[in-house]
Formats: structure tokens, sequence, C-alpha cells
């Protein structure tokens, strides 16, 4: 795939609607926020207050004029709505205001695609941009040819317009969900790899921002890219680990959470998103110096919920500890002393250790323990128990059987009797005479966000 270029929006005016059923306001400061991330220079805000919605061009003829005015005064290049425009709003606004015009959804397509780093990421995004372009085909194609710029990133209506082809659309989409669909399918057999060695995975959520790169590259010593910038990941990075009690887990960093995540995202991001669902653990990261820290949390259940992903067990992380002077680092426990809470500074690297902690307990917390006789043929399931760091305590008896205390987690002893071909479970009843204290693996498929 060609590699684009995108370049940062320029000077920009944000256009902001209050509606009286205000319920799902966007927010101006989060638009601010992304429209920076965007490399926007926002060279002024206007607010306009309105009953209903003018279906011509939202805002109304009076605000319009307010609007190419400011964008005059400005030299402004861009005008970046807060809701969601149709097609026809758009290019009449655009003749209007005579700079390019675009709304919320499509200003994150800029910074997803801004931010693209995998060649996964990269087509998701094109994907996104695709479709989200299907919708505004009426006035004219231009994101194939374009190579500078990028979506949405014209220099002005007309300016790099050609003739609109459809076919040439459609098969490129075709193309890319091929493309896409080779990726999935590796990135599926590794998952199923890792599911097959019961390696754990933990997964970073949260609110864009919180530091979820930073605290990532902290603990696994990577080099993700970490930016002050909203959205600054796009594509899941996995990582390995060794953990002391667990043995070997990977983490694995995730997209930025924001409000409102528009769906055709949610559908766009699903392979990243997967990554989340099928996860053992989440780590959700919390920016304890932002104000918003509660409406934070709840857009990121919020999101969690939409991709089904809520029932997942989770551990809030607040981090950013270092801005608060009445915060004590460490594990915060529930009554039964499960952990529930951990503060840490990913910049400080204060809390590391405790966090890593608490995802040792998490990760073993419903385990399972019995007892073994292993005799010497079972080099095998000796083995796999070893890698599993599943051996609590061994001793061997005078006839030379070796006796093993395990303990594992009740998936990971049914993924492993199946792996033993049915040596474990054999291994207890013959030492034992119980049948098997776990219950048979339950198959895990995603379910479809489309
Ligand atoms: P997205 O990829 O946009 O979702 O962001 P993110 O959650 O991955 O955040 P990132 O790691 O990029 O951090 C965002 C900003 O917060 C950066 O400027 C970091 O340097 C800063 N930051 C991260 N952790 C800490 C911390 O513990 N303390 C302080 N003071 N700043 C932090």
């Amino acid at each position: 795939m060609a590699e684009m270029e995108f370049e940062p929006l320029g000077p920009t005016i944000l256009v902001h609607v209050e509606l009286p059923q205000a319920k799902n306001q966007e927010d101006l400061e989060e638009l601010h926020r992304l429209a920076e991330s965007a490399g926007a220079e926002i060279c002024d805000a206007i607010v306009c207050r309105r009953d209903g919605i003018d279906p011509r061009t939202y805002i109304g003829s009076g605000k319009v004029v307010e609007v190419a005015d400011a964008v005059r005064a400005h030299e402004a290049e861009v005008v970046v709505f807060n809701s969601p425009l149709s097609p026809a709003q758009e290019r009449n606004l655009e003749k209007e205001i005579g700079v390019r015009v675009m709304d919320r959804i499509a200003l994150i397509l800029v910074i997803f695609a801004m931010r693209a780093r995998t060649y996964e990421g990269k087509l998701q995004v094109e994907l996104a941009q695709l479709r989200y372009e299907q919708a505004r085909l009426v006035r004219g194609w231009t994101h194939l040819e374009r190579q500078k710029g990028g979506f949405g990133l014209r220099g002005g209506p007309g300016e790099t317009q050609i003739e609109l082809d459809r076919r040439a659309l459609r098969e490129r989409i075709a193309a890319i969900k091929e493309d896409l669909e080779v990726v999935a399918r590796r990135r599926e057999q590794n998952r199923a790899q890792r599911k097959k060695n019961a390696i754990p995975v933990v997964s970073f959520v949260g609110y864009t921002n919180a530091g979820k790169s930073t605290l990532f590259n902290r603990l696994t010593q990577s080099e993700v890219y970490a930016a002050d910038q909203l959205f600054a990941t796009l594509d899941p990075t996995l990582r390995n680990m060794v953990l002391p009690t667990i043995g070997k887990i990977v983490f694995a960093d995730t997209v930025g959470f924001i409000r409102h995540l528009p769906h055709e995202l949610v559908a766009a991001f699903r392979a990243t998103l997967e990554e989340t669902v099928q996860s053992d653990l989440l780590l959700h990261i919390i920016d304890i110096a932002d104000p918003r820290i509660e409406d934070n949390i709840e857009a990121v259940n919020a999101v969690l919920a939409q991709i089904k992903a809520d029932s997942v067990p989770s551990l809030l992380v607040f981090n950013k500890s270092d801005l608060k002077d009445d915060v004590s680092i460490g594990i915060v426990r529930d009554e039964t002393g499960k952990p529930v809470r951990v503060n840490v500074s990913a910049k400080t690297g204060a809390g590391l250790e405790d966090l890593l902690q608490a995802v040792s307990e998490l990760l073993t917390l419903d385990q399972c323990e019995f007892e073994l006789k292993l005799s010497h043929s079972d080099g095998k399931l000796r083995s796999l128990l070893y890698e599993l760091k599943a051996i609590a305590s061994q001793s061997y008896d005078e006839e030379g059987y070796e006796h093993l205390e395990v303990k594992l987690k009740p998936s990971d002893a049914a993924r492993l009797n199946k792996l033993s071909a049915g040596r474990l479970a054999a291994c207890l009843y013959n030492f034992q005479g119980k049948g098997v204290p776990w219950q048979q693996e339950e198959e895990f498929d995603f379910v479809d966000i489309d």
C-alpha cells in the first residue's frame, strides 16, 4: 500500500452547536483537544444555540455568515463541526464558507490516520475512511489519487477533485477487506497459540491521554510511541513479559477510548478491540489529575460495554499520582483482600512493582489446587506444568513416583488436559480417585459488532 502522508490541519475554526435536547451533547473542550491532536491551530470557537437543526446548513444562514467572516478574519483553512453533518450539509457549508468543512467523525478519522503505525492499523483506517467517503461520493472522489494531504485535508473544494469513480472505490474496499482478512487470520493464529500455551493476556484500556503508552513502555521497556496528544496509540501492541509467580504473560496496549466513539470506528477497529474482549484481565488506566476523572471512567466503561468486554475482570490503575499530593502509592484492596485499584506513576515508576503484584494476584485468583502423582512416562505433562509455572511443591516417594502440588486456573487446567491428551485428568483420577476440579473449557466466540 502506498504510504500516505498527512499534514497538520492548520488554522482551524471550531463550531459547537447546543440544541435543547442537549443529552448527548459533545464536549467542546474535547473537540479542542481532538483538533489539536490533528495538528490544528485553533483560531476561534463559535458556539451556536439553536432550537433545532437547519436541514440545509445545520446552523442556519445567519451563523454561516458569522463562520465565514471568522474564517476570513483568521485566514482559517478548515472548519470543524462538533456535530455529525450530512453530506449535503457539508457540501452546502463548504460552498458558502469557502474552505474545507468536516465533522467530528471525519476529524477522528484524520487523527486515526495520522497515528496508524502498523500495516493492519493503516488498512483499518483506510477502510473506515472509504466507507465514510462512500456516503459522500456525490461531491467527487479524491481519496485514491491523493498522495499528500490525505483524507479530509484537501486544499479546498474543486482543487484536487477528480471524476467520481464508484467502481474504483468498491474495488479498493474489497481489496482492503481481503488484506485485512489475511492479517486477521494471522492474528487469530497467534492468539490461538497463546491460548494453547495458556499465556494470559492483560490489556491496557483507558480514556485517551490517561498514560497507557507511557505505562506500557515502563512496564515492558518497549518503545511504543508516547506523546502528549490524543490517540497516540492506535494499534494494539503486544509485548511478552515474565512475572515471577505466573510465567509468561502478554501485555496489550490498545486504542485510546473517547466519549461517544463513533460506531463506524468501533467496527473499523474490531480487530484491535477483539484483543480487549478476549483478555484475561483489563488494566483500566485513569488519569488521576484529570478533573473529569468520573466522566472518563464512565466513558471507558460505556465503550467496554459496547464491545462486550464489560465482563472481563478489571483493575483500576490510577496513574499520574506524581501530580497529586494526597495520593499514596500502592494497592487498594476490597474487604476480601482482592486488589481493586493501584495508584502509580508511569512517569516516575512509583507503584509499578505493586501493579505487577496486583496483576499476579488477580490472574491467579480463581486457581484450583490439587495433588498429582506422576510416573517416569509423564515427561510431557511434567514439562507443560513447569512451563506454566503451575507447580507449587514437588517430592518423591519411595517407589520413585513424583508428587506434585499443582495450582492452575480452571481454564488452563482444561487446556493442559487437552494438550496432554487427557493425561492430567487420568493422573489425578488414578491418584485420588476423584474427578477433575475444573470445567471443560468454553469456546470463546467474538461478538459481532458490525
Ligand atoms: P492515547 O494513545 O492517546 O490513548 O494516550 P495514552 O493513554 O497512551 O497516553 P500517553 O502514554 O501518550 O500519555 C499522555 C501524556 O501523559 C504524555 O504527555 C505523558 O508523558 C503523560 N503521562 C503519562 N503518565 C504520566 C504520569 O505518571 N505522570 C505525569 N505527570 N504524566 C504522565
